[in-house]
């Protein structure tokens, strides 16, 4: 079952340090996921690469608690960025993805970002 509050006080433990308390990061070292991680659920390479992030993929959590956690970050900082089909993530899909954690993450970031923003002008606009 999801816990919110479980979810709110793994990211406090295991990310805060990092994307900080409102999901805002830091210039140039850690992108903003406020207002703008839903954008990556526009596509399928897009919701992979946030299991496959090193910070997610090779997290202490189990994979139920980082299924409810990634869940509870893209819903709580980035609601208006989802796709109107957007499908909760699943332990299953947490389990299979983050065994194969992204080796390049800045250059595959810029690549699906590029091709979300071909197809969804209002990430073009962001971007530019
Ligand atoms: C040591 C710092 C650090 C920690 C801890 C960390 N992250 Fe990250 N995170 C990053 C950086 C840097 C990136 C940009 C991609 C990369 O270089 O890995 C990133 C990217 C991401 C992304 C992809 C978003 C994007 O715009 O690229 C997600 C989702 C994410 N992190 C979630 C989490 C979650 C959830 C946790 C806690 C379980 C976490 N991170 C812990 C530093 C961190």
């Amino acid at each position: 079952m999801a816990d919110e509050q479980r979810a709110h006080v793994n990211y406090m433990l295991h990310c805060q340090g990092c994307h900080l308390p409102e999901a805002e990061g830091f210039a140039n070292k850690v992108p903003p996921m406020k207002d703008f991680v839903g954008y990556f659920l526009h596509s399928q390479e897009g919701r992979e690469f946030l299991i496959r992030v090193p910070g997610v993929a090779h997290s202490a959590l189990n994979d139920e608690e980082l299924t409810e956690l990634l869940n509870w970050v893209v819903q709580t900082f980035s609601a208006k960025q989802l796709p109107d089909d957007f499908r909760p993530f699943t332990k299953e899909e947490i389990a299979k993805l983050r065994d194969l954690p992204e080796l390049d993450p800045e250059h595959t970031r810029a690549i699906i970002l590029a091709d979300i923003a071909s197809k969804l002008p209002k990430l073009a606009a962001e971007l530019r």
